[in-house]
């Protein structure tokens, strides 16, 4: 949670207006990160309620909050239509890495912007690695290893240039938007990206997709690699954008 993502996220939901005693919907919650930085924000007066589709990670999300003890978050398993029209509206309705697998991103703000009272806030951070790495000198390597998760997740069907279509999702949603940002989380050949780990944990997927083949990706010699190509280039490279956008229901 408090990694550079995180970071970017407290002072996204903070920037944005998440505040005391706010109702807000987390969408997409999975294991629970952000519900719980909204938790922490809107106190024991406010609530946070946590939506996801997988249970697995939802279970998790439960249990992290009963361990901070945060009263004030709850969990629900399903979709974006996953409330009860009865349930009352939200001041905020936040989500991280979440509209990058909506395959229609406008009527999905739609609909949560539905779930708003008049007024309400709407926070999201997605990211953009379509233009990663960038770097004044060629590191081929790191290229072609961040040009494996990218198309790995675009062949589950995300949208990997998302950041750079979000004011236009949210405005044609049909919110006023009030604010986008973009930072870089930039490496350095000390501070390296953990992409090795990130492939290992990918792999089975990789190969599902036929993206690359075991041999190219050669797992067990592939940190070595990286660091080599670092050491040899010297270079500080930006290795992801993390996109925010707040924007207001009229
Ligand atoms: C990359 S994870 C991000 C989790 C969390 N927001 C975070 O930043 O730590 C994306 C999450 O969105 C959930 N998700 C994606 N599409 C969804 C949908 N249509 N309805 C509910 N959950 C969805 C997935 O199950 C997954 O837990």
């Amino acid at each position: 949670m408090a990694g550079v993502g995180g970071k970017f996220t407290q002072r996204l939901l903070v920037d944005a207006g998440i505040a005391d005693g706010m109702r807000v919907l987390d969408i997409g919650c999975g294991s629970g990160d952000v519900a719980l930085m909204v938790a922490a924000l809107v106190g024991e007066r406010g609530e946070v309620v946590g939506v996801d589709r997988d249970p697995s990670a939802l279970a998790m999300a439960c249990q992290r909050a009963t361990e901070a003890g945060f009263a004030n978050a709850s969990f629900i398993e399903g979709g974006f239509a996953a409330l009860d029209a009865g349930e009352a509206p939200f001041d905020a309705v936040v989500g991280r890495r979440v509209l990058m697998y909506q395959r229609e991103p406008i009527e999905s703000v739609a609909a949560l912007a539905g779930r708003l009272r008049a007024g309400g806030l709407i926070a999201f951070q997605e990211h953009d690695a379509s233009i990663m790495p960038a770097s004044r000198v060629p590191m081929p390597l790191h290229s072609l290893v961040q040009g494996w998760m990218r198309e790995t997740v675009m062949a589950e069907g995300a949208n990997t240039h998302i950041g750079f279509d979000l004011h236009s999702i949210v405005s044609q949603a049909g919110l006023l938007v009030e604010e986008v940002r973009a930072e870089a989380i930039v490496m350095t050949a000390q501070q390296p990206y953990p992409a090795a780990t990130i492939i290992r944990a990918m792999l089975p997927r990789i190969l599902r997709h036929g993206v690359a083949s075991e041999r190219e990706i050669d797992i067990d010699t592939l940190e070595a690699r990286l660091a080599e190509e670092r050491q040899t280039a010297g270079a500080t490279y930006l290795a992801d954008m993390m996109f925010g956008i707040w924007a207001r229901k009229a």
